[in-house]
């Protein structure tokens, strides 16, 4: 990444260290826990992971960070201050949120200008954004026309329009072919090196795991897991086998141990300590058959850790991200 761009003016604001906050957070849709008194934090310089399956809770999380949806409770900030707080928050905050609605008839290009006057920024770097994500020769063609991996770049610049210190971007790799996730991570790397905070989510690991620094997982707007992804990749995992898998995840489960099941009959239990799940069996009165640990399988280790029992997805059958429901984009509930 060498491409060089004009400033937007002195930042009117410095707001803390860029730092998000999120406290305590929870949403409810009626019945629908969405997000689940959620804590975690994301520190500026690093690329962080915001990891969890489809209906985790992911966007409304991301959402709420940007003002678009309002806490049952708890509290959302970037560097200290909630997003309403922020005095020109496109200057502070960039964003790319799923399912953004470019105007179909509109050029990309267009598109940019329209963002870049709203948010009061010159509309030279409307280009300079434009060759930044790799599509200058798009710029006047109809956005309708774009291909998923174009109109994803074409978020991106629309994020970076106001030299943000802070970066919020759902699912930015989805529809992505390998050349754009690696093209993805190296314009991540490079704005991460120069400081800035940046959260990225997917609903696949596999999809950021070489990208990003740090990890949250979550699963049914819970926390599962925060730390580095040096702290994930050291992370043991057991297989056992016995006489009795479904008697044995159930013990495992009443000694808060995540089990599921691995090929071959055996289950993938989330810890190292192998005698603890053997004194677990033998408590159990269950043969154990084999009894090992296996390395750190990230994908493993994501898989049982969102889909372990309690964790169960909700929303299998509601592949839509979409809601018609109230709260879009741009208004508040
Ligand atoms: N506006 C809404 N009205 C009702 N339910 C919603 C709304 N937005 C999200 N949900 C529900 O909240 C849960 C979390 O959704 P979402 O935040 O989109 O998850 P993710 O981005 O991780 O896939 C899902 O069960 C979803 O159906
Ligand atoms: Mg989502």
């Amino acid at each position: 990444m060498s491409a060089t761009v004009s400033g937007t003016g002195p930042r009117e604001q410095v707001i803390g260290d860029g730092r998000i906050v999120v406290d305590r957070l929870t949403k409810s849709f009626g019945s629908l826990t969405a997000v689940d008194d959620l804590s975690f934090t994301v520190d500026p310089g690093r690329i962080t992971g915001f990891l969890g399956p489809n209906g985790a809770g992911k966007t409304t999380t991301l959402r709420m960070l940007l003002g678009l949806v309002r806490p049952t409770s708890g509290t959302a900030t970037i560097g200290g201050r909630r997003y309403a707080d922020i005095h020109r928050p496109q200057r502070v905050v960039g964003s790319a949120l799923e399912a953004t609605g470019f105007h179909p008839g509109r050029s990309g290009r267009n598109h940019l200008m329209v963002l870049a006057d709203t948010a009061g920024v010159d509309g030279r770097r409307v280009d300079e954004m434009l060759e930044l994500v790799g599509i200058p020769a798009a710029a006047n063609r109809r956005a309708g026309g774009y291909s998923m991996g174009m109109r994803q770049r074409l978020g991106l610049a629309a994020a970076m329009l106001g030299d943000p210190q802070v970066l919020l971007l759902d699912e930015p790799a989805n529809g992505l072919d390998p050349e754009g996730i690696r093209w993805l991570r190296g314009f991540l790397r490079h704005l991460s090196s120069e400081g800035k905070t940046i959260l990225v989510s997917s609903h696949m690991l596999q999809e950021v795991e070489q990208t990003v620094d740090d990890v949250v997982i979550i699963a049914n707007g819970r926390l599962v897991k925060q730390g580095s992804t040096a702290d994930l990749h050291g992370e043991q995992t057991a297989l056992v086998r016995s006489s009795d898998q479904a008697a044995l995840a159930g013990a495992l489960a009443r000694a808060g141990l995540a089990a599921t099941p691995a090929d071959g009959g055996a289950l993938h239990v989330v810890t190292g300590d192998l005698p603890r799940i053997g004194a677990v069996a033998l408590d159990a009165r269950i043969a154990v058959h084999e009894l090992r640990s296996v390395g750190a399988d990230l994908e493993a280790l994501f898989f049982e850790l969102t889909e372990a029992p309690g964790n169960t997805n909700r929303n299998l059958g509601d592949p839509s991200p979409d809601h018609p429901g109230t709260e879009r984009e741009g208004g508040i509930a």
